[in-house]
């Protein structure tokens, strides 16, 4: 077996081993897929200055994300139909994420449920939330988030309408598949993943079924959310949710200068500069490039976050130096969990954080707090 040194090992192991709607699910954009692409594309183009000379020990990269300390500035992302990647795909990405000493955010969309997560893990973990209309539904919701101890509700606010993704459409996507001959006969080629889902009984979607009013058959994830979420989502209704919850909130979704200040005034503890990874609004620009005119507007008043596109730890330093006090990894996490599982995870997490770690020496630097722009050549970095 070749040695794993890369996310991208992961990815291209992952591809082998999980059905193939599930790692298309994870590895696509919407329509033509050209934001999905700019948001790693471009971090590639901005350049290091490399500095030599300094004293490179005692090197730290730890830091906070809305006061929760954590190893490096990353957390997991929400991704939904985690558990299709790999058996109880949730609860083994959480432990990696606890062990490894980063925060880990559930989805609403997760195969495992919250009691799942809190029944499995120690850390306190986070979750993430969709509006859907049934506001009764969402109550109970946050409910099972106050009484699981989530420490932050993390609210999407760029998903009251998805995006088309063309492979969903074409795969016929839906948690458990349908056993059409086609999926049949690609199951067959999946083993080791049809060996994990026969040793557990976590095959749809876990926080919904049984919990939301006509949640009995999750027909097409697409067809779902259009009949489900709530389209008249208003920044009130992020007031709903901010009372109905009490604890530190994040809105994740934010790409204009406009809705960071409506969520500074919104009183939210933090915001996540994201295209949802490429897979809503395609012709949005990469999230980094968004990155710096928002820290610029709201920096100094809210914790500015962003995901998409991040594949390496050189990647999350970018991000950093660009004034991001955080990141969200999706995808990274999901290749290695559909690569390995739980240490297909936390493999992902040590890979990052090496390439994070040694990078930032090589700019010269020891903790990660003295890090800024001043690592970057100007003139290759976006500005605000
Ligand atoms: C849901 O969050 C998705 O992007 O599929």
């Amino acid at each position: 077996m070749t040695v794993i040194t890369t996310i991208e090992d992961l990815r291209v192991l992952a591809k082998k081993r999980v059905p193939r709607m599930f790692y298309d699910y994870a590895d696509s954009g919407s329509w033509t897929e050209s934001t999905y692409r700019a948001n790693s594309d471009d971090f590639q183009k901005i350049k290091l200055r490399q500095r030599v000379a300094v004293n490179m020990e005692n090197r730290s990269t730890a830091t906070q994300m809305v006061g929760q300390a954590t190893k490096m500035p990353v957390c997991i992302a929400p991704v939904g139909l985690t558990g299709m990647q790999s058996a109880d795909g949730e609860i083994k990405a959480a432990k990696a994420a606890e062990k490894f000493g980063i925060p880990f955010t559930l989805s609403t969309m997760s195969i495992c449920s919250i009691e799942d997560i809190a029944q499995n893990t120690t850390a306190p973990f986070w979750f993430q939330l969709y509006m859907m209309r049934d506001r009764e539904a969402m109550a109970r919701m946050i409910e099972r988030c106050k009484v699981a101890q989530c420490s932050a509700l993390v609210l999407t606010l760029d998903l009251q309408v998805i995006g088309q993704r063309h492979k969903d459409l074409k795969n016929g996507l839906t948690a458990p598949p349908k056993p059409t001959i086609a999926n049949l006969i690609n199951l067959m080629t999946k083993p080791r993943w049809c060996l994990g889902m026969a040793g557990t009984k976590r095959h749809s979607f876990g926080n919904l079924v049984g919990h939301v009013k006509a949640v009995t058959n999750m027909k097409s994830l697409a067809s779902w959310t259009n009949e489900q979420f709530d389209p008249t989502l208003s920044w009130a209704d992020v007031a709903w949710v901010k009372k109905q919850w009490g604890g530190k909130l994040i809105l994740k979704g934010i790409m204009d200068v406009e809705d960071a200040r409506l969520a500074v005034q919104s009183g939210a503890d933090a915001i996540v500069v994201s295209n949802h990874g490429g897979r809503q609004l395609d012709g949005a620009p990469s999230s980094i490039e968004a990155l710096p005119a928002i820290v610029a507007a709201v920096g100094s008043q809210i914790e500015v976050w962003m995901d998409g596109g991040i594949r390496s730890g050189q990647d999350v330093l970018k991000a950093w130096a660009l004034g991001a006090r955080g990141t969200m990894i999706g995808r990274a996490m999901v290749y290695g969990l559909g690569a390995m599982g739980e240490e297909g995870v936390l493999k992902a997490l040590q890979i990052i954080h090496k390439e994070l770690d040694i990078t930032m020496a090589f700019c010269g630097h020891t903790n990660i707090q003295n890090v800024d722009q001043g690592i970057l050549l100007p003139g290759t970095f976006p500005t605000a």
